[in-house]
């Protein structure tokens, strides 16, 4: 299998939501929600960095929040504008990067979510993205976002399946010291009821920094507040597979 050059899950795009990768936003959701009650005034427009099949855009525009989703992936992008909706605020969608990211707007709060920031390549796309994530925010708007720790990829040694009526999925994730990443293969074969059966495979890296360096970057980047929790909120954030971030500009 050679290493895919495309943005990872893009051959996946499709199949997404059938595979079940969108839960991960239901598991955020109920914390966003919670985060934006406690705002003194619940954000107008909402920036969803690598906002995938836009599941999350979808959720938030029913609050009639503006919501625009970027993501490098023109798959995920197809399969985010196509899905119908019957709320008065769509979301909006935009193939983008989100480390080189210039529009013409601002917004209230930005969110990047379900390791997202762990799929960029280096320290330096993630500080970049900090950079983006705050230019394009108005002042005391806050950037959410969560990480797997270093920790969290190390305890990666799993090999595991999961299978439902239409899919059969193997999925191999492990820590590589020597490349401090983690590789991830995908392997699925995938019945939609409309073109048989249906084999992909992928193979990606995810990368991550130590929570103190992405809190400095967060500080460089000229977000003034930082709050770090475990997610989902138990234990230390020193034992922490995954961290949530909320930087304040
Ligand atoms: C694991 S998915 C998460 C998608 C979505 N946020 C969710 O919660 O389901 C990672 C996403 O990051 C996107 N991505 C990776 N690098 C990106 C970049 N530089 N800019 C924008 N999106 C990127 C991928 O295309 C993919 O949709």
């Amino acid at each position: 299998m050679s290493l895919n050059k495309r943005p990872p899950y893009s051959a996946f795009a499709y199949y997404y939501d059938l595979l079940g990768w969108s839960e991960f936003t239901e598991i955020v959701y109920p914390y966003l929600e919670q985060f934006i009650r406690r705002l003194p005034e619940k954000p107008e427009a909402f920036l969803d960095l690598a906002c995938g099949t836009g599941t999350l855009a979808y959720r938030l525009s029913e609050q009639k929040i503006k919501v625009l989703g970027i993501d490098i992936s023109p798959e995920m992008i197809e399969v985010a504008s196509s899905k119908s909706h019957d709320n008065g605020c769509p979301p909006e969608f935009q193939i983008g990067d989100m480390t080189a990211l210039q529009l013409n707007s601002k917004f209230d709060m930005a969110g990047c979510f379900f390791d997202s920031l762990n799929h960029l390549r280096s320290a330096e796309e993630i500080k970049k993205t900090f950079r983006r994530a705050h230019k394009h925010l108005y002042k005391g708007g806050w950037f959410m976002f969560d990480m797997v720790t270093r920790l969290g990829l190390e305890n990666w040694k799993d090999y595991y399946n999961s299978s439902r009526d239409s899919f059969y999925v193997v999925q191999e994730a492990r820590f590589s010291p020597s490349i401090d990443r983690a590789e991830v293969k995908i392997e699925a074969f995938i019945n939609d009821g409309r073109n048989g059966t249906v084999h992909i495979r992928e193979i990606f890296k995810e990368i991550s920094i130590a929570v103190d360096k992405a809190c400095r970057y967060l500080n460089d980047a000229g977000f003034t507040k930082i709050i770090i929790e475990p997610f989902p909120p138990a234990g230390s954030v020193e034992k922490a597979d995954r961290i949530m971030f909320y930087a304040r500009k």
